[in-house]
């Protein structure tokens, strides 16, 4: 099978804190440090030009840069944003490793946004929010310039410590069957409860925020996750 990547998400972590808790997750097993890149929608606003993707605030690429300097973590940016095109120069020179952005909004030049990417030596991604059909993600994975992963969102974006959505699951199955070898990540609601549920449909990137920062033993939480995808 595919190799386990456990990435917990530093959204949950202490941000004031960045560094030692990166580091502290590290110690902990994880292979990834999942960022989540947010850009604060608001809801009166959106109705009219939806110029952002998300209700909520989080970082960019002067935290992303100052990570860095701190550690050599593959750092696994997920983009909740409206326009990711624009943040791909900056984060390629902050340091990001991957660069995952949403199919939602980048239906007309993704051909040119993974390009970008690649040409910044970051990893291009393509992610699919719960309401998203499996279909839309299939040309990027197999067009001329083809993404990577794909990161199939089991809550809505936005939040951490939302409750997992077990009907996602045909959407990791159905991209599982048709790919064997490709990277297919999941993010949001994942912990002891849920990780099965994901393994066994296909998932072998696995995001994870509060169950991983909330557990008084995180490395135990990192090393069950690990246990179920390589089973
Ligand atoms: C949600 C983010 C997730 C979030 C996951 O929009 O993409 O990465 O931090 O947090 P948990 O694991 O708590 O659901
Ligand atoms: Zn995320």
């Amino acid at each position: 099978g595919v190799a386990a990547k456990i990435a917990p998400s530093m959204l949950s972590s202490d941000f004031a804190n960045l560094a030692s808790e990166a580091q502290r997750m590290l110690d902990c097993g994880a292979d990834w440090l999942h960022m989540d890149i947010m850009d604060g929608y608001n809801l009166n606003y959106c109705l009219l030009h939806k110029p952002h993707f998300v209700p909520n605030l989080t970082i960019g690429a002067p935290v992303i840069e100052s990570l860095r300097k701190h550690t050599k973590a593959y750092l696994d940016c997920h983009l909740m944003v409206t326009n990711p095109l624009d943040y791909v120069e900056p984060l390629g020179k902050a340091g990001a490793s991957g660069f995952t952005f949403h199919v939602e909004v980048s239906r007309d030049n993704w051909g040119e946004l993974v390009q970008r990417i690649k040409s910044k030596g970051m990893r291009p991604g393509v992610s699919l929010k719960p309401g998203t059909p499996i279909e839309e993600v299939y040309p990027l994975i197999e067009g001329e310039y083809p993404v990577e992963m794909v990161l199939v969102m089991t809550v809505e974006p936005g939040f951490g410590g939302q409750k997992f959505m077990p009907e996602t699951m045909d959407k990791v199955r159905a991209l599982r069957k048709k790919y064997p070898s490709l990277d297919i990540e999941v993010d949001g609601g994942l912990g002891p409860s849920t990780i099965d549920m994901a393994a066994s449909a296909g998932a072998n990137c696995i995001v994870a925020g509060s169950s991983v920062f909330g557990a008084p033993d995180s490395a135990q939480v990192i090393s069950l996750m690990r246990k179920s995808v390589e089973e």
